[in-house]
């Protein structure tokens, strides 16, 4: 497999996350009790199997593969993928405050800003990032990224966590999305 389509099938876990996301912030009523373990599972998605581990991915192997080939780190797509990144962690960050605090308003905001910001970002890199990518870089080494990207998923998320992360998916598309 090539390592952008690796990236691009966990794009499609995470579009299928922030439509959770969506459905559940929008169903948050002020006063209402928060469904605390759900939002709790849904961070810890956004944290590990999206940030640490797929950001993970472009950011410490993609990137600087990309920047040896001759894809400036300023000022191009790398440097709007990673501002992105950055700023999807601060949403992050007060999804968890909004969830401590139990302020279902905050956290729909958080949550709504979360969604608007990665849905583009993810397209943006399927459509322009990765084509360039693959020109650049070729099957082969992509190839060979590809067990790179096994090594580091094994070595921060830990073995069984990605399988178990597709049924944390699935439950929540079964609660919220049929
Ligand atoms: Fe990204
Ligand atoms: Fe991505």
């Amino acid at each position: 497999m090539l390592a952008t389509d690796d990236l691009r099938a966990e794009h499609q876990g995470i579009l299928k996350m922030l439509a959770i996301l969506r459905a559940i912030a929008a169903g948050l009523k002020p006063g209402a009790p928060l469904p605390r373990r759900q939002l709790g599972d849904i961070l810890e998605f956004l944290r590990v199997f999206a940030d640490k581990c797929h950001h993970g991915k472009e950011e410490d192997i993609l990137s600087p593969a990309l920047e040896q080939a001759g894809m400036p780190r300023q000022g191009g797509p790398i440097a709007v993928m990673l501002h992105e990144h950055e700023l999807g962690r601060g949403h992050i960050r007060d999804m968890g405050a909004a969830l401590e605090a139990g302020d279902p308003a905050a956290f729909a905001a958080a949550g709504l800003a979360y969604a608007d910001l990665l849905t583009p970002h993810i397209a943006k890199e399927n459509t322009v990032l990765f084509p360039m990518a693959e020109r650049l870089l070729g099957a082969e080494a992509l190839t060979a990224m590809q067990e790179d990207f096994e090594r580091l998923e094994a070595e921060r998320i830990g073995p069984g966590r990605h399988e178990a992360f597709h049924v944390l998916l699935d439950e929540l598309s079964a609660l919220y999305l049929s």
